[in-house]
């Protein structure tokens, strides 16, 4: 059953009913003055199986435990001190890495091909992985341990079932039937996550037990380990909120990164005029120096690139479900307790009420008519991460490393699409949206040899 209104949809998913909301004003009303009561998530049958039944933060309800998670997730992994590492393993892994790949596989007209989806997967998961566990796995084309091809599977597969639909979670009493094998799914999924973070878990104490790390640098694991040390919280041991919060990064951090990466290539792909304005705004960085982060400030027009691309591709196009907690009254409409609420993204970003040529791909439009609108939930018509109390804590972290993988691979490589058609843009709809097909392009270095050896100070 569907009532349709312009401003939302109520639904039923068969027992349970749901509010779809599709324009700013309706998404306003919800995380503002309605915040409180909309902020809780629903247990769906793939939290209960694969969140450590509510353990992992971002799958449960609000509450004492949701905010000492997530406090700890803010002031730890995304200060300022992590994101300098990041700066660090970004510049001296992959920029390096790809110029030692261009130079055994280049061709004869000095051009080597790299598939760009694999590759922003392994840039991300090595940045998050190194920041969460101190692990770096991936170099180009080859997976360094058969942990982190398994890491890799398991993050992949626990997206796909979020997205699909289990009938448990609409007529509950016929969820044991498993129609699609989904259940079964999960809980294998949930065992293979629990399997890998409990050895890194136990690496980990071992590590600390024979007096800590060489170089002295604590990862994200290491400070759960030692702030936790024998607490309980809300029924859960240290350790179940130890290995719930950082599967929670991993899970929230490497596909929304690489898929956002992703579309963005592909769109500035199919409008060389963009291509060309970044690549004249790159001149202010100058051909012989690295980026730095005061460059990136620079680069408006690169970073209005980024918004248009979450525009159009917000790599979680459904938002993540919440429930309401209380009966209220939403732009007239009664909803009762227990009803969820699903933000439809995509609708309210290219709502033409808002949008002029809401489906085309304009980056000017944020120097120019929408310059004002920024991406950090004050704008409900631009809601990539979210609003309210359960907006995204990753947004800075996102945009930080988005800005600086776009800005170093187009300043220090020349890149061409090697399809005459334009790249393929099928999308794969799970709990994010990825492309379906490869990214291939091929490129060369366009900077004098010498840039692309690393180069500590610019880290210090
Ligand atoms: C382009 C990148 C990203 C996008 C587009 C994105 C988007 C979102 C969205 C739409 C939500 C749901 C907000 C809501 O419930 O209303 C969310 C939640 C969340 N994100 Fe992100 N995210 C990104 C990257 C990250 C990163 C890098 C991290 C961590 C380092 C992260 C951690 C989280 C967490 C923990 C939550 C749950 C917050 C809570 O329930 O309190 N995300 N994100």
């Amino acid at each position: 059953m569907v009532i349709n209104h312009k401003s939302y949809s109520a639904i039923k998913l068969g027992v349970k009913k749901a509010l779809v909301i599709n324009n700013w004003e309706m998404a306003k009303e919800c995380f503002t003055t309605n915040d409180i009561v909309v902020s809780s998530r629903p247990k769906l049958v793939a939290v209960e199986h694969m969140s450590y039944n509510q353990a992992m933060f971002r799958l449960g309800p609000c509450g004492p435990y949701w905010q000492k998670a997530r406090k700890m997730t803010i002031s730890e992994i995304l200060s300022s001190h992590r994101v300098k590492q990041l700066r660090h393993i970004f510049e001296s892994g992959s920029i390096k890495e790809l110029f030692t790949f261009w130079c055994s596989n280049k061709n004869e007209c000095g051009y080597a091909l790299v598939e760009l989806k694999q590759w922003f997967s392994h840039l991300i998961f090595n940045i998050v992985l190194q920041m969460v566990l101190g692990k770096r796995y991936f170099s180009l084309g080859t997976v360094d341990d058969e942990k982190a091809g398994r890491c890799v599977k398991a993050v992949k597969e626990f997206m796909r079932l979020f997205g699909v639909f289990t009938v448990g979670d609409a007529v509950p009493w016929l969820r044991w039937f498993d129609f699609g094998g989904h259940e079964k799914a999960m809980k294998e999924t949930a065992k293979e996550m629990d399997s890998l973070v409990s050895e890194w878990l136990e690496e980990h104490r071992q590590n600390k037990a024979l007096g800590g790390k060489v170089d002295g640098v604590q990862d994200f694991m290491d400070v759960m380990i030692s702030m936790l040390d024998g607490q309980t919280s809300n029924g859960f041991d240290a350790d179940t909120m130890t290995k719930s919060t950082v599967l929670s990064i991993i899970l929230a951090a490497t596909d929304t990164i690489s898929t956002t990466l992703t579309w963005a290539m592909c769109l500035i792909l199919r409008n060389p005029n963009v291509l060309e304005k970044i690549k004249e705004e790159l001149h202010i960085v100058g051909k012989e120096k690295w980026l730095s982060e005061n460059d990136i400030t620079k680069l408006i027009y690169l970073q209005a690139t980024v918004k248009e691309t979450l525009r159009l591709y917000p790599p979680a196009p459904l938002s993540a479900p919440h429930e309401f907690t209380e009966d209220c009254t939403i732009n007239g409409y009664n909803v009762t307790k227990g009803t969820r609420l699903i933000t439809n993204l995509w609708k309210i970003h290219t709502d033409e009420y808002v949008w002029s040529d809401p489906l085309e791909f304009k980056p000017e439009k944020f120097l120019t008519t929408h310059k004002d609108i920024d991406l950090r939930g004050h704008h409900f018509e631009l809601l990539p991460f979210g609003a309210g109390r359960r907006i995204c804590p990753g947004i800075s972290f996102s945009l930080q490393v988005v800005h600086l993988t776009l800005a170093s691979f187009l300043h220090y490589f020349e890149i061409i699409n090697p399809s005459t058609e334009p790249p393929d843009m099928s999308e794969t709809f799970g709990l994010t949206n990825t492309k379906t097909t490869p990214l291939d392009v091929v490129f060369k270095p366009c900077l004098s040899p010498n840039c692309y050896e690393s180069n500590e100070e610019v880290f210090t």
